[in-house]
C-alpha cells in the first residue's frame, strides 16, 4: 500500500474494524443467546418475534457503527413504552452485550463506543425502578 493511498482513504468504520455484516450478525445471535439465558430477562421477551428484533438490533448496532445500514425498527421510547424496563434491567442488558462484543474480539475502543451509544438511550429504554 502506497503512502499516498494510506493519506487518502478514509479511517475504517467500526462496522469495518469489526467484520461488518456477519460478525455483528454473529454478535447479536451470541448477545440475545445470552439475554435468553439470563433468568432476570428472559420474561421479557416471552412471545417476542426474534428474528425480527435481531434484525432491527443488528441494524442500530451496524448504524451506530457507522455501516451503511439504516435502522428500521420502531423508535427505542416506543418500542419499550410498555415493559416496565427497570434500571438493573438496562445494565444487565449492556453487560451481556459487552460480553459477546468482547468474545467476537471487537476491539475495546469500539466496544466503549458502543456502550456510550446504549447509555444515551436508557432514558428512553427504562421506564421503572429497582
Ligand atoms: C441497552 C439498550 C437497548 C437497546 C439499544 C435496545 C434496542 C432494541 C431494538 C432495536 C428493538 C427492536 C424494536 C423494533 O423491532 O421495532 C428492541 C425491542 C425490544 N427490547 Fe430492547 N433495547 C435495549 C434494552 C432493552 C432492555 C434492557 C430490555 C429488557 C430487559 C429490552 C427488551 C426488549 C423487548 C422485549 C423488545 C421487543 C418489543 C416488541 O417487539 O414488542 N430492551 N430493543
Amino acid at each position: 500500500m502506497s503512502e499516498h493511498t494510506t493519506q487518502e482513504r478514509a479511517p475504517a468504520s467500526d462496522y469495518d474494524r469489526v467484520g461488518g455484516a456477519p460478525a455483528i450478525r454473529a454478535v447479536v445471535n451470541r448477545f440475545y443467546e445470552l439475554v435468553l439465558g439470563d433468568d432476570r430477562l428472559a420474561p421479557f421477551f416471552a412471545g417476542i418475534d426474534m428474528s425480527r428484533l435481531k434484525r432491527h438490533q443488528a441494524q442500530l448496532i451496524s448504524q451506530v457503527m457507522g455501516g451503511p445500514v439504516d435502522y428500521e425498527g420502531q423508535e427505542l421510547r416506543a418500542a419499550h413504552a410498555d415493559l416496565g424496563i427497570r434500571p438493573s434491567d438496562f445494565a444487565a442488558v449492556v453487560e451481556h452485550l459487552v460480553k459477546a462484543l468482547e468474545e467476537a474480539g471487537a476491539p475495546p475502543d469500539v466496544v466503549s463506543h458502543v456502550v456510550d451509544a446504549l447509555a444515551a438511550s436508557q432514558s428512553d429504554v427504562v421506564t421503572a425502578e429497582d
